[in-house]
């Protein structure tokens, strides 16, 4: 079994000898860990940036445009070729500070310029459920990382999590389940689809 120190190590070697950029995608379903592993890799690494595939998510005023709004989460509720765009930018533009959006947990919505990626940053570990979909304009996001890797944590470990972060940020108990269970259990299915394009699959830690 892996241990953080095997993937701290992994991603480090990764990095190479810095002289250009590295992207490393962290994929997995709703509540995986994938936020909580991308954050503890880059706190222990010198020069490496956590840009989240959630500050992708459209916001709220286009769901309801789009009538999706309900759907919020599934795969077509991002603006994947933007997260391609900037992916590539990410890649060829190191010589400046690049922006990428955040994720508001309470607001639930999209803010860009939330995320500064500094010019001497030489691994980006990006994060989302859909890196690996290859669907679309996700194709482009898979073709712009160097490594994937996969969360996997047990179902019903991994349900409970997300029924305690979502009762975190204010949705009643009730709620909460019904969100797991419906929406969120939807996307689970369809990532956990994906997991086989993995290049190294990572249990709990
Ligand atoms: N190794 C772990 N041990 C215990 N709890 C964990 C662990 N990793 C993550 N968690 C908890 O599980 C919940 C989900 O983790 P996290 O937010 O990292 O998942 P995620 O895959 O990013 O979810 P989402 O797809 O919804 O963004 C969080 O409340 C987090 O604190
Ligand atoms: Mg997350």
């Amino acid at each position: 079994m892996l241990t953080f120190d095997d993937l701290l190590l992994r991603a480090r070697s990764l990095a190479g000898d810095g002289r250009r950029r590295t992207l490393l995608g962290i994929a997995g379903s709703p509540g995986s860990g994938k936020t909580t592993l991308a954050e503890r890799l880059v706190r222990e690494l010198d020069d490496a940036a956590h840009v989240p595939m959630d500050g992708f998510h459209l916001a709220d005023v286009e769901l309801d445009r789009l009538g999706r709004r309900d759907r919020k989460g599934a795969p077509d509720t991002f603006d994947a070729a933007g997260y391609a765009a900037l992916l590539r930018r990410l890649r060829e533009d190191a010589d400046e500070i690049v922006y990428a959006p955040g994720f508001e947990r309470v607001l639930e919505q999209p803010i860009a310029g939330a995320v500064p990626v500094a010019p001497t940053a030489r691994l980006i570990v990006t994060e989302g459920n859909y890196l690996l979909l290859g669907t679309g304009a996700w194709a482009r996001v898979r073709a712009e990382l160097d490594e994937v890797w996969f969360c996997e944590t047990d179902e019903e470990e991994r349900v409970r999590r997300l029924v305690a972060r979502h009762e975190a940020f204010g949705k009643g108990h009730e709620e909460a389940v019904a969100w797991v269970r419906g929406t969120d259990q939807r996307n689970a299915d369809l990532v956990a689809g994906t997991r086989e394009g993995a290049d190294l699959v990572v249990g709990p830690l």
